[in-house]
């Protein structure tokens, strides 16, 4: 089967508007939510204080926040945010003075989000496409991209992308699944694998060798056994000054 970029873009943002509203109690077939978050290593004192609704649209890959280190007054995008938790995660344990930006194509899981907010500095909310980024070159010191970057078809677009708003010696720390063996034809054809971020996985080489094509270095790799195919993978990649 073929797929043309823009269907399974379209797919894909209309797969997870699906999941941002069917919300509480579904089942999904990849572990979620607060419990996935305390296996990954997010802090229990933290996790306490994330709103209940949050967890339920929580998808994460890993957990890439002990790779970023913010000081005051430095700005982080966090790509594909989904319902924003690693960025309340950040703003509960980082210093004061850092500012985030979420972005997300789905504009539900964004205005859901906002409501659930807690009391406290309120981080900015965008609903754009991560391949046409709203924002001017260099502006970002950190980016976050959390389960985001398999759901791409083309990789090479989301990383210039991302290279142009991120500022020399600036960070993209992120999580996703890693391919470990070449997958059977069947996820090629199944747009759902897409979506659950299986299709599209990168090989360690193929991840290093697309970030260095934009004019990044690998900084870490930290994979993790999932199954026969993949692996949980934590990466940061520094852009070269
Ligand atoms: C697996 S979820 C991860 C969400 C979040 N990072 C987390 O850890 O909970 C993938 C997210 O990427 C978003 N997404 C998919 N395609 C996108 C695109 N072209 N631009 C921006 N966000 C996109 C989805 O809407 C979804 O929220």
């Amino acid at each position: 089967m073929i797929y043309c970029v823009e269907t399974m873009k379209k797919y894909i943002s209309e797969f997870y508007e699906k999941i941002y509203r069917a919300n509480a109690g579904m089942k999904h077939p990849v572990a979620t939510g607060e419990r996935l978050a305390a296996d990954l290593g997010y802090s229990r004192r933290v996790l306490d204080l994330i709103p209940a609704q949050l967890w339920d649209n929580f998808l994460p890959c890993g957990n890439p926040l002990p790779y970023l280190k913010p000081v005051s007054g430095d700005l982080i995008l966090n790509l594909g945010c989904g319902a924003g938790v690693d960025s309340l995660v950040l703003m509960l344990e980082k210093p004061a003075g850092i500012e985030i930006v979420n972005l997300d194509i789905v504009f539900h899981v964004l205005s859901m989000a906002t409501r659930a907010l807690p009391l406290g500095p309120v981080p900015n909310f965008v609903c754009a496409d991560a391949e046409s980024l709203p924002f001017v070159r260099g502006c970002f010191k950190w980016v976050i991209l959390n389960g985001v970057l398999n759901l791409f078809s083309d990789k090479s677009r989301l990383i210039s992308e991302i290279s142009r708003v991120v500022n020399p010696g600036g960070i993209v720390a992120g999580a996703d699944l890693c391919r470990t063996a070449p997958l059977p034809d069947y996820f090629r054809d199944e747009p759902d694998a897409w979506a659950w971020c299986m299709s599209g996985a990168l090989t360690e080489d193929e991840l290093t060798a697309s970030f260095s094509l934009a004019g990044f270095e690998k900084k870490a790799f930290k994979p993790e056994k999932l199954d026969e195919y993949f692996d949980r993978a934590v990466f940061v990649f520094g852009k070269k000054r």
